[in-house]
């Protein structure tokens, strides 16, 4: 068992700074000799009351704390900046990156020995996994948890999913102002994360597949006292992973992250799933090249009949026996020696799990759909890669070819799409530029265009919609995303002008401009970048530094070069 912890050096190093920071200690009711030799338990937590999805993680930090007295380790709660997917704009993505540095850099400055992760809003959970993964301090995450189901007109109300449903049908006159106004009131049932297979469940999910959190934890819903039960366990599994010095490379290894993606393909995930696994290897010094996805998503078919790709809502899912029961029917796609943070390996952790609804958890002979989630598309188009959730399209549209209406950026989208004279039909393919990394800046989930409601009147309920955006993991249609290069950066997709030909190819995973190479050259020739308003300050610093989408949308600055400096940790001794 460990002793000789990273915090020992602040509270029992050299005498005259060892007393001070006794002494700061003291002054917080700490007994600073009854906790000798224990672990520094850091619980990082993104409550804010900015942040509706995390509201709850007061409460989960208290059961935390508890789990972590009660194993020995002395708890100390601090508040992180919080995403909020509601409020923020342009996008809670511009401020994933620097929410990963704020965790990063508390860690390293503080007499921290390990940590526990309180995220539950889409980008709060990866931030936390990149920064943990930086710091590589032993670390397990623990989320806030789904918000309970509203329901309107006897259906029960998906976060997102819905909203974008109906949102359609109230543009179009298919329901009242007064039904509108009643299902704002069934969105605002409970706190907690959206209750979809969204980005925020996907990514928790991704947190459980990866080993980083505690094992059919993620779809608790938000105001079930297991949920309290999981936190608490979360703070004893914490100190475990503290004396035996398990970091998160040694749980987040290549094998690992293939788990993931393949429970991410099963489980119908998000399309932003893709960007942060990247983000969060790249961290570790692992590439996951979009190529990898493919080929998983190609090999495992989506089995959970979860919104937007299926029926059902998150609490059916855990009824169902939820990830972990997602994962016994993908086991032996599965590499069951990697190392989790119960302490188990995965195979150890999905003995006796088995799923309790078929219809919720559909077995691999009647999948949901035969391949996985997610397709990544190249072509002239996208020389980068591109990728359309293919379990939330419409499967005619798969293989589609049509002509190009240019939107080139966000407002001359909003301000066109409804005019009665544009020209399009259902056969067009609605193309937007300037949203992507650098574009905005930040990447904003822009990306599922509405369809004009004069075509949704004759009948179109899709069309395929190309951008360099994301998209929601609520949303769904045939929508081709993060087209990368971004146009913003000079990729291709900022030469397409509207008439031009585009071939959608989902099977052979082609996206092609109909152009001949010298006119593209000829274009591309002719092109010149957006000018931006933003000039100083974090957009700056993110327009200058962001990867693009193929490799997480990271700072260029915060993923290691060179295993020297992977591994390299900043010296303690000195600080005052
Ligand atoms: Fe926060 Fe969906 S908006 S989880």
């Amino acid at each position: 068992m460990k002793t000789n912890y990273r915090s020992a050096e602040w509270f029992y190093g050299r005498d005259e700074l060892g007393m001070g920071h006794r002494a700061a200690l003291r002054t917080m009711g700490v007994d600073v000799e009854a906790v000798k030799g224990r672990p520094v338990i850091g619980i990082a937590n993104s409550w804010s009351e900015l942040n509706n999805c995390n509201i709850t993680l007061r409460t989960v930090a208290e059961s935390v704390k508890v789990g972590v007295r009660a194993a020995g380790g002395l708890p100390l709660e601090f508040p992180t900046i919080s995403l909020g997917e509601e409020f923020m704009k342009p996008s809670a993505m511009l401020y994933r990156n620097l929410m990963a540095m704020d965790l990063e850099e508390t860690l390293r400055a503080n007499p921290v020995d390990a940590v526990v992760l309180l995220s539950n809003c889409d980008k709060t959970g990866p931030a936390q996994l990149m920064g943990a993964a930086s710091a590589n301090l032993p670390a397990i995450q623990v989320n806030g948890g789904p918000r309970t189901a509203g329901v309107w007109h006897g259906i029960e109300i998906g976060s997102g999913t819905d909203l974008w449903k109906y949102w359609d049908e109230f543009r179009t006159g298919k329901i009242t102002e007064r039904d509108w106004r009643d299902l704002e009131e069934c969105l605002s049932c409970s706190a907690g994360a959206c209750n979809v297979m969204g980005t925020a469940t996907t990514m928790s999910a991704m947190s459980e597949a990866l080993g980083m959190m505690l094992p059919g934890t993620s779809s608790i819903a938000a105001g079930d006292p297991l949920r309290m039960l999981a936190a608490e366990a979360s703070g004893r599994a914490i100190v475990a992973l503290a004396e035996r010095n398990v970091r998160p490379s040694d749980i987040m290894t290549p094998a690992a992250f293939d788990n993931a993606i393949r429970t991410c393909m099963a489980l119908g995930g998000s399309t932003n799933a893709i960007v942060h696994l990247i983000a969060i290897a790249g961290r570790l010094g692992i590439e996951l090249p979009l190529q990898r996805f493919d080929a998983i998503g190609r090999t495992v078919p989506c089995l959970a009949n979860i919104k937007p790709s299926g029926e059902h809502l998150v609490h059916a899912l855990h009824a169902a026996g939820g990830v972990p029961a997602i994962m016994k029917e993908i086991a032996a796609q599965l590499d069951l020696e990697c190392v989790t943070g119960t302490g188990n390996s995965v195979g150890e952790n999905l003995r006796g799990v088995q799923s309790s609804n078929a219809g919720v958890i559909r077995p691999l002979t009647n999948p949901v759909s035969p391949e996985g989630a997610i397709a990544v598309l190249w072509g002239n188009l996208a020389p980068g890669g591109a990728v359309v959730k293919t379990s939330a399209a419409t499967r005619s549209l798969l293989e589609h070819i049509g002509r190009a209406m240019v939107f080139e950026n966000y407002q001359d989208m909003l301000q066109r799409i409804e005019n009665p004279d544009l020209d399009v039909d259902g056969d067009s393919v609605l193309v937007l530029k300037n949203c992507g990394p650098k574009g905005v800046p930040g990447m904003p989930e822009w990306g599922a265009i509405p369809v004009p409601a004069k075509l949704q009147r004759q009948g179109v309920t899709d069309m395929v919609r190309i951008s360099d955006a994301r998209m929601s993991g609520t949303a769904y249609g045939t929508v081709v995303l993060h087209v990368c290069p971004e146009a913003a950066a000079g990729g291709p997709l900022a030469i397409v002008e509207t008439g031009d030909m585009i071939r959608l190819d989902v099977p052979n995973r082609q996206l092609e401009l109909l152009v001949t190479g010298e006119e593209i050259t000829r274009r591309m020739t002719h092109w010149r970048p957006p000018t931006t308003p933003h000039l100083r300050g974090y957009p700056r610093l993110y327009i200058d530094h962001v990867l693009q989408a193929d490799l997480g949308c990271d700072f260029d600055f915060l993923r290691p070069k060179s295993a020297e400096e992977l591994r390299f940790v900043p010296p303690v001794v000195g600080r005052s």
